[in-house]
């Protein structure tokens, strides 16, 4: 083992760089292998208006204490937040427990524009999902 003595300090201890939560990339570097099932494929700035917003992965998919969901607020166990697709079956136990579409297009949190949807007939957003409209094809396999 050859260490780079520059990233140490005088006395031989080191600085982590400690982030408040999680870029991206740190998420991508695993999810966007299996993209085509686990949703990386999708996540570029060219196809995803949250991305080329800047948006991040745990403003959608929070851990921990950032969660409002009692499944896994306040316990500190350290589970990230997760929809309910039906492309993977892992820890169905936590299905819906992520920030979902109204939470933040209702009240503008983040900057979010209010979907208002003037002149359409409300049994639309009655009956339909938004992702039915909004997500109007997706990668299925990674290019
Ligand atoms: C070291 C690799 C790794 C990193 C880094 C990582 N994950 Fe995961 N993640 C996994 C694995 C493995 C699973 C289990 C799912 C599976 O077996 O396909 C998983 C599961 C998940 C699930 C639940 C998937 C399901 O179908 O139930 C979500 C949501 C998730 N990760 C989001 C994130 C987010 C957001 C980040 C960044 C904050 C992140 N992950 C960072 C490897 C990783
Ligand atoms: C704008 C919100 C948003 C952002 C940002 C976001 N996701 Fe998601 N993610 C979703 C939604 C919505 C689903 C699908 C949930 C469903 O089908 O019920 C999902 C599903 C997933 C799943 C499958 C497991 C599940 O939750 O059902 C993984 C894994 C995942 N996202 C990882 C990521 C990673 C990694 C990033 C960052 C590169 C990211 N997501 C960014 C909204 C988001
Ligand atoms: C964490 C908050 C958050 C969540 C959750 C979220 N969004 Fe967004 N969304 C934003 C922000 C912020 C923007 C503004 C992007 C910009 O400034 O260009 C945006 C932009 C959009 C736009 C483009 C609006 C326009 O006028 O250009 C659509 C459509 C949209 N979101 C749909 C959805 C859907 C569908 C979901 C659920 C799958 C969702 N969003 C979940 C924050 C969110
Ligand atoms: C039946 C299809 C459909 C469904 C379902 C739907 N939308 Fe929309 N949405 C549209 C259309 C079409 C527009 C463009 C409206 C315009 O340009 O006047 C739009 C516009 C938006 C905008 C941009 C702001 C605006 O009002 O112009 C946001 C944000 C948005 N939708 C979010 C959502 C969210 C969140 C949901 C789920 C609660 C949702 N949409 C469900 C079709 C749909």
């Amino acid at each position: 083992m050859a260490y780079d003595q520059t990233r140490f300090n005088a006395d031989g201890t080191i600085e982590l760089p400690l982030v408040r939560s999680p870029q991206n990339q740190a998420c991508l570097n695993c999810h966007q292998q299996p993209g085509w099932k686990k949703r990386g494929a999708n996540y570029r700035a060219r196809t995803d208006v949250h991305l080329r917003a800047g948006l991040r992965c745990v403003d959608c998919h929070p851990a921990g204490s950032a969660v409002t969901d009692p499944r896994i607020s306040g316990r500190e166990e350290h589970q990230i937040a997760k929809g309910d697709d039906p492309g993977g079956l892992v820890r169905n136990d936590l299905d819906n427990t992520m920030v979902d579409c109204n939470d933040c297009h209702q009240s503008g949190r983040l900057g979010a524009p209010l979907a208002k949807h003037r002149g359409m007939p409300p049994i639309h957003l009655e009956r339909i999902a938004c992702q039915t409209c909004h997500i109007p094809e997706r990668d299925v396999m990674p290019i």
